[in-house]
């Protein structure tokens, strides 16, 4: 197959997309497939007069993350799209491929829209439509539709920061809380709140990332994550922060331990399984996805989100899910590819 990665974007989780999308190109060639990494929002400036020389059958991608969160000014500035999100050249490309692999992370790639636009030129893609999109990175209709599935989430207000009532707030979720933007991922803008004043100031961060901003009640316990492809859960993986909690820098600098499969007992996979898989029918997502839990001391499982678009380097959560279920990284894209 002609194979497009779509990687980069306009997005603070560029450069993790970048990653994934170098390791995936670089699987998809090794299982034969002719393959091009794009930049969606740097695109393409010039096409050679046939599109065919770009896509490559042989050699390596590389990208690596650098510590700190993207400056998309300097990106914006570089680019000179202006607004649009959709780089030069990009839909006719994808119109020449045979499949699109999406490996974004965040914003147009996670909410919908760009898999709405590939719809409409007819483009074929990895992952879920543009409705499961869109619902699963809106946190709080997420939360909503998690809920009426019976799928245990914590209590949470959603509420506009600039005008928001810490009274009202307080009353409805108390302390300790978690402030984080209705529609970011990689815990971008993601605060743990313990005073009232701490709450002023997780809102005025959360706000920096989105208009919208979810506080939740705090749950204290471990962290888990269930990958979910083809119908068929893969075993849960238990993320253990060094320090503190699970936020952008011990994402991706590896400052945290992952234990897959989880080492809890059997009743709990099982719940979590049943969970994912309500969730995913919930969300209307298709292909893959990968949801968040927390397990409190008291054995109940919390959902916290799904991630539609989920790390793809092959230390990443779901590949590792995947190997533990005995299906290795390369497998793994041909899956989701042939999924698609
Ligand atoms: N209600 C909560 N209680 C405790 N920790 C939380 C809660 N919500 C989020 N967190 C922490 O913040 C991280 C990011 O939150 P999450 O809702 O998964 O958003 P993101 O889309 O940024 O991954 C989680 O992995 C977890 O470590
Ligand atoms: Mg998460």
């Amino acid at each position: 197959m002609k194979i497009i990665v779509l990687a980069g974007g306009y997005s603070p989780e560029r450069e993790v997309s970048l990653t994934s999308g170098s390791l995936i190109a670089n699987a998809l060639m090794e299982n034969g497939h002719r393959v091009l990494l794009l930049d969606v929002y740097e695109g393409m400036q010039t096409l050679p007069a046939d599109p065919d020389t770009l896509f490559r059958t042989e050699g390596r991608y590389t990208h690596s993350v650098s510590e700190t969160v993207p400056n998309l000014d300097a990106l914006r500035a570089r680019c000179g799209n202006g607004d649009a999100l959709i780089g030069k050249n990009v839909l006719t490309l994808c119109r020449h491929a045979d499949r699109v692999f999406l490996a974004l992370h965040g914003a147009m790639g996670e909410n919908g829209q760009l898999q709405a636009t590939l719809d409409s030129f007819g483009i074929r893609y990895t992952g879920s439509g543009y409705i499961g999109s869109l619902l699963a990175m809106d946190k709080d209709l997420a939360k909503r539709l998690l809920r009426d599935a019976g799928v245990n989430t914590p209590e949470w207000v959603l509420c506009d920061p600039r005008n928001a009532s810490e009274d009202d707030i307080l009353r409805a979720v108390g302390l300790p809380c978690v402030v984080k933007p209705c529609s970011c991922g990689s815990s971008v803008g993601v605060s743990m709140v313990d005073t009232r004043e701490a709450l002023v100031e997780a809102l005025r961060t959360a706000a920096a990332w989105d208009s919208a901003v979810l506080v939740e009640q705090r749950i204290v316990g471990r962290e888990l994550t269930v990958g979910i492809l083809d119908g068929v859960t893969l075993p849960p993986v238990e993320i253990i922060p060094d320090e503190g909690f699970y936020d952008y820098k011990n994402k991706y600098q590896g400052c945290t331990r992952e234990v897959c499969p989880a080492e809890i007992p059997d009743e709990i996979t099982q719940v979590a399984s049943e969970m994912t898989k309500r969730g995913f029918a919930a969300l209307r997502l298709a292909g893959y996805a990968r949801f968040d839990y927390l397990l409190d001391g008291d054995g109940q499982l919390w959902c916290l989100e799904a991630n539609t678009l989920p790390g793809m380097t092959p230390t990443s959560l779901l590949p590792q899910a995947a190997a533990a279920a005995g299906m290795s990284y390369n497998a793994l894209c041909e899956k989701i590819i042939s999924l698609g």
